[in-house]
């Protein structure tokens, strides 16, 4: 019987999921994408070689994994395009691989025009996009008016929903936000032009997860962003325009919600948050400065650095509650080597109230004050460990401080960038 895993971010993003889906794929037949966009960005490390993927499932490395797109997913197809140039020019056979929703919302060059004059206008209040579109392509699923995958292909329509939807674009560039237009007849060729490698890939994604099912593959949703990014549980208005939560696997790919069997949150071992937004537990000491340092901390995307603090349980314990949560894979614990005293945020002072549960609105969550507790470091490296017995005492302690405050189990923890680099305490596929 196959087994299907949601697996997701349980913080605000860069969890390292990317790596645990392309762990987890020896025993997976399909990875699914339900949400979010090429906002993404996932690395997977095999042998010291680095793939980072934006749009295309971290399953695609593989030869017997089947990637789908799903249709909660927008799409950019320059962006699709070029990664799976860069991809195949490397030697994988992404066309074979990849399969996409002829649902998927387009991101279409008038949204990243759009998405860059918002942030402009909003100043000082700017969230901090990634710049790539993805707000302004998910308002315009939501106002019905998107261009889907398959209109791409419909020769009678598609030049002239094009040019409506441009047209209201260019609108709102020029009139309201003062920018430049974008030209539609280069879109429209552009677009055109992709056409016949985009055509193969189109499916209905629908009924291959339900022939996978009575075929009782396994499958794992891949989760992009993070929890606290979450459109509606997140730190709005400092949050991604997509639902990130487990739950959003279902809606987002068209599988029914009775077939996930486990949900799996990929947890940092700190916090790491990109763009602006409250982050209860930053750091900006030299330890945040150790943590960025060790831990790589750019986006791989935007290659902007992240903030980094302590690891935060009032955010974690509303992230075991918004996903149902059933158990862990700890990431980058290898990053906290060489401090003299790692913490644990265990709640928050707001007042003369404790909180334990982190609160959804920002104005609450600006006077929020952390509770600590500390615990030893350790000064031994765990780059690479693959067993638990193995860690210093002092990080075996640190995780199971952890795992009891979170009341669920860590099923793997992960001790370095390389696939191999983790310790499996219990294999999520047995
Ligand atoms: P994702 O968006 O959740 O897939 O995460 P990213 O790939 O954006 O960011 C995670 C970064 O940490 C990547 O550079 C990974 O190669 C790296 N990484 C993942 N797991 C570990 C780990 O256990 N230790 C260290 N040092 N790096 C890791
Ligand atoms: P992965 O899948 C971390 C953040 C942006 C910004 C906010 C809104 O690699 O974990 P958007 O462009 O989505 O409208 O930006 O969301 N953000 C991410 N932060 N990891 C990501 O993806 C992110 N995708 C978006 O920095 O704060
Ligand atoms: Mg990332």
């Amino acid at each position: 019987m196959g087994k299907n895993i949601v697996l997701f971010g349980a913080q605000w993003g860069d969890e390292g999921k990317g790596k645990i889906v392309d762990m987890l794929v020896d025993k997976a037949d399909i990875v699914v994408r339900f949400q979010g966009g090429h906002n993404a960005g996932h690395t997977l490390v095999i042998d010291g070689k680095k793939t980072i993927l934006r749009l295309i499932p971290s399953g695609i490395l593989h030869a017997h994994v089947m990637c789908l797109i799903g249709n909660g997913v927008v799409l950019s197809p320059v962006d699709l395009l070029s990664e799976l140039d860069e991809l195949e020019s490397n030697g994988i056979p992404v066309a074979a691989r990849l399969r996409i929703s002829d649902l998927c919302p387009l991101v279409l060059p008038t949204h990243v025009a759009l998405d860059k004059a918002r942030e402009a206008a909003r100043g000082a209040a700017a969230i901090g996009t990634t710049g790539r579109g993805i707000g302004p392509a998910y308002e315009d699923k939501v106002a019905r008016r998107a261009l889907r995958f398959a209109d791409l292909f419909d020769s009678s329509t598609f030049a002239d929903r094009l040019k409506e939807i441009m047209t209201y674009h260019n609108f709102l560039l020029q009139q309201y936000y003062k920018v430049a237009p974008i030209d539609f007849q280069s879109v429209y060729e552009a677009l055109l032009s992709f056409i016949p490698r985009l055509m193969p890939l189109r499916a209905d994604v629908v009924s291959l997860l339900q022939q996978a099912r009575r075929d009782k593959c396994s499958i794992i949703f891949e989760g992009a962003q993070g929890t606290l990014l979450d459109i509606d549980h997140g730190t709005y208005p400092y949050v991604t325009s997509s639902n990130t939560l487990a739950g959003a696997a279902s809606a987002g790919s068209g599988f029914g919600a009775r077939g996930f069997d486990q949900v799996l949150g990929v947890v940092k071992a700190y916090t790491t948050r990109v763009g602006a937004g409250p982050f209860p537990t930053e750091l900006m000491d030299d330890v945040g400065q150790h943590l960025a340092t060790r831990g790589n901390e750019f986006g791989s995307v935007t290659k902007r650095p992240r903030r980094c603090g302590w690891l935060d349980m009032a955010v974690l314990r509303r992230s075991i509650a918004l996903n149902g949560m059933t158990s862990m894979c700890v990431t980058k614990l290898d990053v906290l080597d060489g401090l003299k005293t790692v913490r644990i945020c265990t709640g928050y002072r707001c007042g003369d109230a404790v909180l334990t549960d982190s609160p959804a609105d920002i104005r609450t969550l600006a006077a929020v004050e952390p509770v600590y507790i500390d615990f030893a470091g350790w000064q031994e490296s765990t780059v690479g460990i693959t067993r638990f017995a193995d860690l210093p005492v002092a990080a075996q302690k640190y995780l199971l401080a952890l795992e009891e405050a979170a009341g669920i189990p860590i099923d793997i923890v992960s001790t370095g960038s390389d696939r191999k680099d983790s310790i499996v305490l219990k294999h999520p596929f047995q």
